[in-house]
């Protein structure tokens, strides 16, 4: 037997119902069951076709994780769970959840910020975190550049994105390609086909802007700026070059991305940047961040792109690290928290 504690991690903050199982820095399962081809003909994620997916596939995710890892519920040492934010009809399945485990076991409860748990995740993947650790995060629902002296009390917000988020945009402007949701591998694979031939707008890095913004993004004035381009095209009756498209578009997110975070690198004084989210999975964007990188002698983490989107293995790890540093436990009437700021790491 191992003294590591074990904890069993529950996600359910947008449409992946996720379950993950840690003992100490070790990832035993992680568990993930998506409804993200329920949502494709909307394109877009509707919020109560998330939930009910969330109730039917809380319990046979559970067990998954449970047969796959070798575990019984009862050797786990405790329970963590997203309590904000996201959607909050998807929250509150994971909540209710987390909190009958954890009352029928007997064990502790931590009820967790999806944000910080998206940092903690690389614990399992490359170890202890250096501290700080600089965090870009950036997915269908967040954008936000996070400096963390410890993922498990201390996460300071610089900046995050003032309209949409950086895969929300993906996801738009593959739309207006006509290409299928979610947009951002699609856009990704389109770009290895194209070239960088139209130089779309970088929102929010010069002058006035770039002052009262340093650590923010925006991307709304970009996909505008490609729907545009692309409307204008079609108007004159000349094909859309999807690829090149892709490619300028995607450049430009990128190289706002990476300029910004190894900027926030470089006055914070964090050695090591770290990417999740969603869109940490970009082709470019890991290219372009590791470059940047080694320019500046800044270590880049990215976990692998499974445990860079929305899992349960990255509940378990911030849960694990909860008990290992001795922080006391969430109470059981913890609520979800749809718009739990990014600064509190625990409910
Ligand atoms: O983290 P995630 O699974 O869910 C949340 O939104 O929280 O991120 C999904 C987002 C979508 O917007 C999707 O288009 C984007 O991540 N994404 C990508 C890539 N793979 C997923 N964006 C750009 N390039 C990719 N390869
Ligand atoms: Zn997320």
């Amino acid at each position: 037997m191992s003294d590591q504690p074990l904890v069993l991690g529950i996600e359910t903050s947008c449409d992946e119902t996720g379950v993950g199982i840690v003992r100490g820095e070790t990832l035993l399962v992680d568990a993930v069951a998506s409804s993200v081809d329920d949502h494709a003909r909307f394109g877009g994620v509707v919020p109560e076709v998330a939930s009910r997916a969330h109730l039917e596939e809380m319990v046979p995710t559970i067990e998954r994780a449970c047969r796959e890892a070798g575990v019984a519920l009862k050797d786990l040492d405790a329970i963590s769970v997203t309590s904000g934010p996201g959607l909050a009809g998807s929250l509150m399945v994971g909540v209710a959840s987390a909190k009958a485990l954890a009352l029928s076991l007997g064990i502790p409860l931590y009820g967790v910020n999806h944000l910080a748990s998206h940092v903690a995740v690389d614990i399992v993947e490359h170890g202890p975190l250096p501290e700080p650790t600089l965090a870009l995060l950036v997915s269908g629902g967040h954008s936000s550049l996070l400096l963390v002296p410890d993922v498990t009390n201390d996460i300071r917000s610089l900046g995050s994105t003032i309209d949409d988020a950086a895969g929300e945009a993906f996801d738009k402007v593959a739309r207006v390609l006509g290409l299928p949701f979610p947009g951002g591998p699609h856009i990704d694979r389109e770009a290895r086909g194209g070239q960088v031939t139209i130089d779309f707008p970088r929102g929010l890095t010069t002058g006035r802007d770039m002052e009262r913004h340093r650590f923010d993004f925006s991307f709304s004035g970009l996909k505008t700026s490609v729907s545009r381009w692309v409307q204008a095209r079609e108007a004159a009756g000349e094909p859309v070059p999807v690829a090149d498209v892709a490619a300028s578009f995607q450049e430009a997110v990128v190289d706002v991305l990476t300029r910004k975070a190894v900027l926030a690198c470089k006055e914070h004084g964090a050695q090591h940047l770290q990417i999740g989210g969603g869109v940490a999975a970009n082709s470019r964007l890991r290219e372009m961040a590791q470059s940047r990188c080694d320019a500046a002698g800044i270590e880049l983490r990215v976990p692998r792109p499974g445990l860079c989107t929305d899992n349960g293995a990255m509940v378990a790890a911030l849960g694990t690290q909860m008990v290992l540093k001795g922080r006391e436990a969430s109470r059981l009437d913890l609520p979800a928290d749809s718009s739990m700021p990014v600064t509190q790491v625990q409910s």
